[in-house]
């Protein structure tokens, strides 16, 4: 059964149109997949290869080499605990510790409710900011036992939690559509909710992913409706 809906499809014809060859196209494709079913399903992958014109095993082989792509169900909020050698020094051993009895959940697991799930990550190239936490890849540093607590109540209860850099922490199928879509100008999308944004960094069209800068003189301007 199809997960991607004729409005979805279209968006996905959208990305494509960005790309010289359409089988370009396969990652942002698994973020639109992710982004209705909350992680890359098999008929979403499905999905994707008739699109692109691929087998499911070409999206497959292309698709399990990402850690953000996720291959089983994952929780609204996933949190990343940094346990490499900086973090660990600083105690981030607590920090995960707290968190895991908070969500009563092992590592890589997920909340029965599907909102969190909890994992051991590798340096977070944020080392001075130890021990590090992020949140659907917001960053959280010098985090505390009782901090990590908090934030999680403050997530259960529907709260805005924000991010060292005072970037909201916004749900993981919200940020996968956004990284499926970066740089189109989608109808609903406006200069505010760009804003909003991974990171609040939204590349401009002329720089997002599937850009292909014209030369002039060698390349023609690209067709109406983009190339296949
Ligand atoms: S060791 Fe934790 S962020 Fe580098």
């Amino acid at each position: 059964m199809s997960v991607l809906t004729d409005e979805m499809r279209s968006v996905a014809e959208q990305i494509v149109a960005k790309y010289p060859n359409r089988r370009s196209a396969a990652l942002p494709l698994l973020f639109l997949v992710q982004s209705v079913e909350g992680h890359v399903t098999d008929s979403g992958m499905r999905d994707v290869a008739d699109i692109l014109g691929l087998t499911p095993a070409e999206v497959l082989a292309t698709g399990s080499f990402y850690t953000m792509l996720k291959k089983k169900p994952q929780g609204e909020y996933l949190i990343s605990v940094c346990r490499n050698i900086s973090c660990t020094h600083l105690g981030a051993h607590k920090v995960f510790d707290a968190a895991r009895e908070k969500l009563g959940i092992e590592p890589g697991g997920t909340t029965p409710d599907g909102r969190f799930s909890l994992e051991a990550a590798e340096c977070l190239a944020t080392c001075d900011g130890a021990p590090s936490m992020q949140i659907n890849y917001e960053d959280f540093y010098k985090v505390t036992p009782s901090e990590v607590v908090e934030i999680i109540d403050s997530l259960a209860a529907g709260k805005d939690v924000k991010s060292v850099a005072g970037e909201t922490v916004r749900p993981a199928k919200d940020i996968a559509f956004e990284t499926a879509t970066a740089g189109l100008d989608l109808p609903h999308e406006t200069a505010d909710t760009r804003e909003r944004l991974v990171g609040g960094e939204s590349p401009p069209s002329d720089m997002a992913p599937g850009h292909r800068p014209v030369v002039p003189g060698i390349d023609a301007p690209p067709a109406e409706g983009g190339g296949s």
